[in-house]
């Protein structure tokens, strides 16, 4: 058994996250936890809402709120869908917490004392017609790396350079669209990154088994040149971290806030101590997960992401981290995504183009989502979501296989031996012979899951389900049945005994279809089976069980019609 410490990207606090966002992070992090969970290790799941940065000062401001209302509501409103798609955070905390304000005021302190920290008079975007300083993202021109002409004053999107707003080329006002800007002088602090470019360098040369997505990204930006360069940690905005150094006051940075991207990923920490003080737990529950000197060195923390994320998790993080010269947990391993399109575009939230969170549970219950999300992940590419495919995945794996399995055998039992598992004699040879391959297939499943490699897990899952209904169909219970009571017995008994492990197996991928299975089986025996041998034992004859509620229905034509018009414009 080992300790494994989960985060998923924090989502930003202004607004419902659509399916992408979903599938980009949150969702597969939840597969990996519940994974390890099943195998019986000791697992932290975290994840928060991202509150701070103008982003959600803007959409307060438009909901006509206080900013402080505002998180809290869309807080509220983040945790319900969340606990609906059931993702299993073992805390969804808030970086707005004072836990978090506390942790980013001692790292700048830290890294100040280290010498990382140096101020700079710096010139930034006034727009007089929008009567403000822009921040970073408020600002939009044309990528001087790429040449993209949407590109944000923090990031390109196309390339993924982390900018700087007087970087841009023909920048002009994201609120407003005024080109009426000027450069006025403000007094910032930057993190010295590029005293550290050896330190990372290093350390991302160790990571010889990370998705080269990740380190392609991370070596990107370290070895090119202008790569790694220090970084604004501080913004002129009332909503944020207070700029302080540990407890004292900061000279000369009163009235400013630390940038949003430095105290972001420090909620992963404060999030523990969020955890453990909602429970009323001493400071070294959480340290041990987070401190090296505490107990944490025996901890593997893994990261999930979308790939827009990676330049902070493997590079600006990290040196808040290694700079602090504290003995803070690093991450030991980062999986990252490609993006999800919708339907011929992109999923866009300033659009409301495409499904979010909210709509997607309206129409459907969590487990259909989950599977076609998870089953369709875009880790090698990108990859689409259209409503045929869902449809058509949903219908075939859910509905015939997996559904239609569960239910044939249960159905055909209650009504030739009632509603216990039937004794029987044994299953034959020949019978047994059309499951070959079974426990292959079953010890590849664990291996995809534990190296995170989410379709490949999904494809094996998926080949199991078929692997028994197939045997099922051939072995046609109700065909023997007239001839060899004893016999048709035997195979059911083996039937239910395979709805239990599915139900074990498949609970990461879809929980509800998987709890409902083992309630049926009427058994809490969830452990997790490893060979058909073990798996055809584990509920003995009368044991009972029940005939369970069909677990997936099909998705018809019409609705699938209804559904993508419904969605094809923008959400308003
Ligand atoms: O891209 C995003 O949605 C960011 N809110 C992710 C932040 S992750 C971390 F740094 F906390
Ligand atoms: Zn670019």
């Amino acid at each position: 058994m080992a300790r494994h410490l989960i985060t998923s990207a924090i989502p930003y606090i202004n607004g419902i996250k659509h399916l992408g966002n979903l599938v980009g992070s949150q969702l597969p992090a939840d597969l990996y936890a519940r994974y390890l969970r099943a195998r019986g290790h000791e697992v932290l799941f975290l994840c928060a809402t991202d509150e701070h940065g103008t982003p959600a000062e803007l959409a307060a401001a438009k909901a006509g709120k206080p900013v402080d209302e505002y998180c809290a509501e869309m807080w509220g409103v983040q945790k319900e869908l969340s606990d609906g798609f059931r993702l299993s955070f073992d805390k969804f905390g808030r970086s707005s917490s004072a836990q978090n304000r506390a942790l980013t005021q001692h790292f700048a302190g830290k890294l100040a004392e280290a010498g990382l920290i140096r101020e700079v008079t710096e010139k930034q975007v006034y727009s007089k017609a929008d009567g403000r300083f822009l921040p970073d993202r408020y600002i939009e021109g044309t990528c001087p790396n790429c040449g993209y002409d949407r590109a944000r004053g923090d990031q390109c999107e196309n390339c993924t350079k982390q900018l700087d707003p007087t970087d841009l080329i023909d920048p002009r006002s994201a609120i407003s669209g005024s080109t009426d800007l000027e450069v006025r002088e403000t007094k910032h602090l930057y993190l010295r990154q590029s005293a550290m470019r050896d330190k990372l360098n290093a350390w991302i040369d160790e990571k010889t088994d990370w998705p080269v997505l990740t380190t392609s990204i991370a070596r990107k930006w370290l070895n090119d040149g202008d790569g790694l360069q220090d970084r604004g940690i501080t913004r002129d905005l009332d909503w944020g971290v207070p700029v302080k150094k540990g407890d004292e006051d900061w000279p000369g940075m009163e009235g400013k806030v630390f940038y949003v991207w430095f105290d972001a990923p420090i909620e992963y920490i404060a999030c523990a101590k969020e955890w453990a003080d909602e429970q009323g737990l001493s400071d070294e529950a959480w340290e041990r997960w987070w401190r090296t000197d505490k107990g944490a060195e025996d901890v593997r923390y893994t990261q999930f992401m979308g790939k827009d994320n990676v330049p902070f998790h493997t590079l600006s993080f990290p040196a808040t981290i290694m700079g602090s010269g504290e003995p803070w947990k690093l991450v030991d391993y980062i999986k990252s995504f490609n993006y999800l399109n919708y339907d011929g575009g992109q999923f866009s939230t300033s659009q409301g183009r495409g499904v979010f969170m909210d709509q997607a549970l309206e129409i459907l219950p969590a487990d259909y989502w989950r599977w076609w999300l998870l089953s369709h992940a875009p880790e090698n590419s990108d990859s689409e979501f259209t409503w045929e495919n869902f449809q058509a995945s949903v219908n075939k794996d859910l509905a015939d296989v997996l559904g239609n399995f569960a239910s044939r055998v249960t159905k055909f039992c209650r009504s030739k031996f009632g509603e216990t598992v039937p004794e029987g004699g044994e299953v034959d040879a020949a019978i047994m012979a059309k499951l070959q391959g079974f426990d292959e297939t079953l010890a590849a499943y664990a291996t995809h899951m534990e190296a995170m490699e989410v379709r490949k897990a999904a494809a094996a899952l998926r080949s199991l389900w078929a692997m028994g209904n197939e045997w099922l169909q051939d072995a046609a219970p109700w065909a023997v049945f007239k001839e060899d009571p004893a016999k048709a017995a035997a195979i059911v008994r083996l039937a239910l005994n395979l709805i239990r492990a599915y139900g074990v197996i498949s609970a990461p991928f879809i929980p509800d279809a998987s709890h409902a299975m083992l309630s049926a089986m009427k058994t809490e025996d969830a452990s997790w089976p490893t060979s058909l041998s073990e798996i055809a034992t584990a509920l003995p004859a009368d044991h009972d069980f029940t005939v369970p509620e069909n677990l997936f229905r099909k998705i018809a034509d019409e609705e699938r019609e209804d559904w993508q018009s419904r969605f094809a414009g923008v959400r308003t």
